[in-house]
């Protein structure tokens, strides 16, 4: 994607600032701060933004005194800033661009091993709106590593342990919920029964006490026929789980439990740990971190924590994967959790513990279902779903239709709506923005991904073989062209911030250059070199948006 080109520069502004005498600068550092724009109607500009690079021996209006060519027609320092444009020549960009772009393959990113722990709710708890960010916001970090070519290991981590399990079980009891009408609905029914337990535990210390044995006797591991219970429960949750997945369009490799990290499975953490610790006067063990707080790993009847379990879990991760890094998925409200994981780990002497990330996010706000405020994903699903139906219905020229992508939509839209904001701010939940249809949206990169596909099955052409510049001539097609070649930024901008934003207002950009050039540039019934090389240019743009959807988790489609 004009990559030649891109590497053009980036090796002369190498050699160049070599040549002045420095050494600390290198070429993914270059690479990566050029960023390709297009400057007017005819020129084509590329801009490296100098800021980083500043070393002691190139001034950025130095960059002015490098050669020209035929590909760097003129460079000049940029009015504001310290940036500096180089000016591209126009038909070199254009064949380059929509050649090179076939292969969507980047060769400059080091492939590093990186484990992944994102969506990871709690039995019986509703997975809530949080656990879907994590889940989408993890999957599209999961899809970009993976398509640089790292080796990425998605994990869902599900909380099934702490004394809330205790009451868990009481409810059950009571409920007397038999085991057929959990396998049907586990995910309702443990939650009901979640809900119970904890009604009768707040008026009755006895019943808490209960609870908290009976976690107790479960982190000791004593009990085979509980264990053996516990098993199932977990079984139709992650079987009930998959169906939800399955609709997300979202996989992973590794399924596992905080129960696999209960006190019995670690003492052999526990006894590296303890020696950390020092006992409260409540029989409570704690760490005290550096800057004076304290991080409790055990309580007085010696049941976990779920910082505990977390210690266990990392370091278990890092001898099965032996990753370079190790990404966590999870909302800012666990931002101090995960900064004591991390001191704990660096104590315990662990060098990798620097590798650890807490991919923070933001809250979404006033979001309910009309099941109410306790918004179990299914149901945000369902409703999406349901909203588009409608819409179709009332926007369809047509009878028959099967409604058979309104899944897909609805979830298009949920998840751009989504991904657009940055991944860190708080943000409201309105159906009507989410479904809206005008303006940028997941429905609309559908629509022109359509468009693009109906276009493509039309006509009755073949791809050149070769590109040819001097038919793509008219602005609309010079700012595609562009667009185009502006993916891999985006794609690296994405990656270095893990912000899914950066590809989201790509692909916007890009849907909107897609769709002037559909009104403007037509196919059908013009000259066979003319329509050939117009061919050429969507279905690369085809291409881009077609992957770009795909890594932020979207199903791209071929009609609505
Ligand atoms: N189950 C936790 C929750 O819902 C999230 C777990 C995130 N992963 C982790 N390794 N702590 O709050």
């Amino acid at each position: 994607m004009g990559m030649r080109i891109k590497n053009h520069i980036v090796m002369k502004v190498l050699d160049y600032i070599k040549e002045a005498g420095c050494k600390d600068v290198n070429h993914k550092h270059i690479y990566e701060n050029l960023r390709v724009f297009p400057c007017n109607e005819s020129d084509i500009k590329v801009t490296l933004q100098v800021s980083p690079l500043s070393c002691k021996f190139v001034k950025p209006y130095e960059l002015r005194n490098i050669k020209r060519d035929s590909i760097i027609q003129d460079i000049f320092r940029e009015p504001k800033g310290s940036n500096v444009s180089f000016l591209v020549e126009k038909s070199q960009f254009i064949s380059s661009c929509l050649q090179e772009i076939q292969t969507l393959s980047f060769p400059t990113i080091p492939k590093e091993r990186i484990v992944i722990d994102f969506s990871s709710p709690n039995i019986a708890k509703p997975f809530h709106i949080g656990h879907f960010r994590s889940t989408i916001i993890g999957n599209f970090i999961a899809n970009l590593c993976c398509f640089l070519g790292n080796d990425v290991t998605r994990l869902n981590y599900l909380g099934d342990w702490g004394t809330q399990f205790g009451l868990l079980r009481i409810g059950l009891k009571f409920l007397e919920i038999s085991e057929e009408q959990l396998k049907e609905n586990p995910v309702q029914k443990l939650y009901d029964a979640y809900v119970k337990g904890n009604a009768l535990a707040d008026n009755s210390l006895a019943l808490y006490q209960k609870a908290k044995e009976e976690f107790t006797s479960l982190e000791r591991g004593s009990n085979p026929e509980i264990m053996a219970s516990w098993a199932m429960f977990k079984q139709y949750t992650i079987d009930d789980l998959a169906k939800t997945y399955k609709r997300l369009n979202v996989n992973f490799d590794q399924y596992s439990w905080e129960s696999d990290y209960a006190a019995f499975k670690i003492q052999h953490v526990l006894s590296r740990l303890i020696p950390l610790a020092s006992e409260r006067d409540n029989g409570l063990q704690v760490v005290v971190l550096d800057n004076g707080k304290e991080a409790p790993i055990l309580k007085s009847d010696d049941s976990t924590l779920y910082l505990t379990r977390d210690i266990a879990a990392a370091i278990d991760r890092y001898e099965k994967y032996n990753f370079s890094a190790m990404l966590y998925v999870v909302d800012r409200n666990q931002a101090e959790h995960f900064g004591s994981l991390f001191k704990i780990l660096e104590k315990l002497d662990y060098p990798w513990a620097k590798n650890l990330v807490h991919v923070q996010f933001g809250r979404v706000r006033k979001m309910s279902t009309r099941k109410g405020e306790v918004v179990f994903l299914t149901d945000i699903l369902d409703q999406a779903k349901e909203l588009m139906i409608q819409r179709q219905k009332q926007t369809s020229t047509t009878k028959d239709l099967s409604f058979s992508n309104s899944d897909d939509l609805g979830i298009s839209a949920l998840i751009v709506h989504d991904l657009k904001h940055k991944r860190n701010a708080d943000f409201d939940f309105k159906w009507s923005e989410v479904l809206k249809f005008e303006g940028d949206g997941g429905l609309k990169l559908q629509y022109t991904h359509c468009r693009l596909v109906s276009l493509r099955e039309k006509v009755d052409l073949s791809l050149p073989s070769q590109c040819d510049p001097s038919v793509l001539t008219e602005p609309e097609a010079v700012a595609l062209v562009a667009q185009i070649a502006a993916f891999d930024d985006a794609i690296i901008r994405a990656y270095y911030s893990l912000e899914a934003n950066v590809l989201v207002h790509y692909l916007f950009q890009l849907s909107n250059c897609t769709n002037r050039c559909l009104k403007v540039l037509r196919v059908k019934d013009e000259p066979p070199d003319i329509a050939c090389q117009r061919l050429l240019l969507f279905h690369t743009a085809e291409l881009v948006l077609k992957q770009g959807m795909k890594l932020l988790g979207l199903k791209p489609l071929d009609c609505m």
